[in-house]
C-alpha cells in the first residue's frame, strides 16, 4: 500500500548536458526513492541567468515554475557537479533565484540534500561543500550526513546512463532513506 502522506521531494541537477553524470545520478535517485518519498525532477534548462533588473519586472516563466515547484515540495535534493573546485554556475544561479526575495524565499526553512558525481577521485566533494555554504544565508535545513560522493563516476553508469555500480546504488538508497527521515522532521502534518 502506498504511503498516504509521503515526503514530496523536488530534485534537480546542476548540469544541462544530455549525458550528464549528475543527471544520471538524479535518475538513479528517482529509481531508488524509498516508499515514503515521491521524487519529482526539474530541468534547469529554462532558468535564465539571474538579473536583478529582470526580477524587478517579475520572475521569468522558467524561474516562476522553478520557485513554485520548490514551494510545493517538502524538501529539495540538489545533484551537483564540481567545476574548478566549486559549484557550477548552473546550480548556483538556480539557488540564487530561489533565494529571492530574502526571507520568505522558496528555499527559506526548506530541507535540502546535496549529492553529486565526478569522474575525478573526490566525487564533487568541494563543489558540494561550497554549495552548503549558501544555505546558511537562505535559512535552509541542509542535511549534514550522510554524504554521496560518486567518484570515478564515468565507470559507475552504463552507456544508457543507468547507475550500475552496486555499492553506489546501496549508498544512494540509504542516503534517500536518511533524507526522507530528515525532511519528515520539518514536515507539518496535513
Ligand atoms: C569547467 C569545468 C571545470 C571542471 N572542474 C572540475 C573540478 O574541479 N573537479 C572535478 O572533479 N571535476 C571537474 N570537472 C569535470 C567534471 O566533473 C565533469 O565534466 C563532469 O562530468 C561534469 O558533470 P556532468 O557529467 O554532470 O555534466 C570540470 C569540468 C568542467 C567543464
Amino acid at each position: 500500500m502506498s504511503d498516504p502522506n509521503p515526503v514530496r521531494v523536488l530534485g534537480f541537477a546542476g548540469s544541462l548536458r544530455r549525458a550528464s553524470l549528475n543527471r544520471a545520478l538524479l535518475r538513479a535517485a528517482v529509481e531508488l526513492a524509498p516508499p515514503g518519498m515521491t521524487l519529482t525532477t526539474f530541468d534547469l534548462a529554462d532558468v535564465p541567468l539571474y538579473n536583478g533588473d529582470v526580477e524587478l519586472g517579475g520572475d521569468p516563466p522558467g524561474v516562476a515554475a522553478f520557485k513554485q515547484a520548490i514551494r510545493e515540495a517538502d524538501a529539495v535534493l540538489m545533484v551537483t557537479p564540481e567545476y574548478n573546485h566549486g559549484v557550477p554556475g548552473v546550480m548556483k544561479n538556480a539557488v540564487d533565484w530561489a533565494s529571492r526575495p530574502p526571507r520568505g524565499a522558496a528555499l527559506d526553512r526548506k530541507p535540502v540534500g546535496i549529492i553529486g558525481a565526478s569522474p575525478g577521485m573526490t566525487g564533487s566533494a568541494r563543489g558540494q561543500s561550497q554549495l552548503r555554504q549558501a544555505f546558511e544565508f537562505t535559512n535552509s535545513y541542509c542535511m549534514p550526513q550522510p554524504e554521496i560522493l560518486v567518484f570515478r563516476a564515468h565507470e559507475k553508469f552504463d552507456a544508457e546512463g543507468r547507475l550500475t555500480d552496486e555499492p553506489s546504488r546501496k549508498y544512494l538508497g540509504a542516503y534517500l532513506e536518511a533524507f526522507a527521515a530528515w525532511a519528515m522532521r520539518f514536515k507539518s502534518p496535513n
